[in-house]
C-alpha cells in the first residue's frame, strides 16, 4: 500500500479479467469451476479498489464474442452473474457502490438482466465508486450503435454533419457518463485487448499479467498501479512540455 501515491491514483481502472479456464484446468477442474473462483477475485479487486479511492472500476465479464462458447458455459456464466449480483447487492449498499453495465444487455438472459436493472437501479444514487460491467460487450459493435444512433438523430434534424466530433460520438458510446480509462490490466497472459473499449482506450496505459485471474489478489492490483504511476503519460507532447 505505501508504494502507492494517492495523490496520483488512476481514476478509472479497465481490467480484461482472463485466465479462468487455464486456471481450472492447471487444477484438474472443469472450466465453470475457474470462473466461480475468479467471482472471489471480483470481489477482492472491488473491495481494494473502493478503498484506495478509485472513482470508475469497469470489469470485462463477457464479451460479444464470448457468446460464440458452448452453451453449457454460457449458462453457467449466467447463473454466476446473477449469484453474484444477489451476494452483492447489500455490500454495494454499504459501500456506496453504484452498478452500472455496459454492452449489448438485451441479449441477456431474462433473469440475469432484471437482477441487473433492479441492482442499478437500487444503487443509481451511491456515489463513492462505480462499478461498470461490460456484459454482452464488443468494442465494434459499441461503434456501430453509435454510429446507428447518430444518423437517426441526424435524420431527424437534430445534429448536423459538420457538429460530428470526438466529444460526440463519446456522447453516444455506452460509456457517456464515465472518463476514459488511465490502467488496463488483463490477466492471464495475453497480449491484445480483445475488442474491448476500443475507443475508449486511446491514450489507456496497459498492464499485462501473466497472473491467471483466479491467482490476481490485492498485492498484484497495487503493483500495477504502483507501476502506473512510474509511466509518464505525454499525450503526444514532449517530456520537456510536461514541466
Ligand atoms: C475469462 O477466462 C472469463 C471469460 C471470458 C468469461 P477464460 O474463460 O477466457 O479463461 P481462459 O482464457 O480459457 O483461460
Ligand atoms: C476476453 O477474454 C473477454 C473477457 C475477459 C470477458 P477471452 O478469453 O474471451 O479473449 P480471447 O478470445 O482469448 O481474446
Ligand atoms: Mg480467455
Amino acid at each position: 500500500m505505501n508504494m502507492i501515491d494517492p495523490q496520483k491514483l488512476p481514476r478509472h481502472i479497465a481490467i480484461i479479467m482472463d485466465g479462468n479456464g487455464r486456471w481450472a484446468k492447471s487444477h484438474a477442474m472443469g472450466r465453470i469451476l475457474g470462473h466461480r473462483k475468479g467471482a472471489e477475485s471480483v470481489r477482492v479487486t472491488v473491495r481494494t479498489c473502493r478503498r484506495i479511492g478509485i472513482e470508475v472500476l469497469t470489469l470485462y465479464a463477457f464479451s460479444m464474442e464470448n457468446w460464440l462458447r458452448p452453451a453449457e458455459e454460457i449458462r453457467a456464466l449466467m447463473k454466476l452473474l446473477k449469484e453474484y449480483l444477489d451476494m452483492e447487492e447489500d455490500e454495494m449498499m454499504e459501500q456506496n457502490i453504484r452498478l452500472m453495465a455496459v454492452g449489448k444487455l438485451d441479449l441477456l438472459d431474462k433473469n440475469v438482466l432484471e437482477k441487473l436493472q433492479y441492482t442499478m437501479e437500487k444503487t443509481s444514487k451511491n456515489v463513492k465508486m462505480v462499478l461498470n460491467l461490460a456484459l454482452s460487450y464488443g468494442g465494434r459493435e459499441e461503434i456501430a450503435m453509435a454510429a446507428r444512433d447518430i444518423l437517426t438523430d441526424g435524420l431527424a434534424g437534430k445534429i448536423k454533419p459538420d457538429e460530428i466530433d470526438q466529444q460526440l460520438i463519446q456522447r453516444y458510446l455506452y460509456t457517456r457518463e464515465l472518463p476514459d480509462p488511465d490502467l488496463l490490466i488483463r490477466t492471464g497472459g495475453e497480449w491484445r485487448i480483445s475488442n474491448f473499449l476500443l475507443f475508449q482506450m486511446a491514450y489507456t496505459e496497459f498492464y499485462f499479467t501473466k497472473t491467471l485471474w483466479p491467482d490476481f489478489r490485492e498485492e498484484e492490483l497495487l503493483e500495477a498501479i504502483a507501476q502506473f504511476q512510474k509511466r509518464e503519460r505525454r499525450f503526444g507532447r514532449t517530456s520537456e512540455q510536461l514541466i
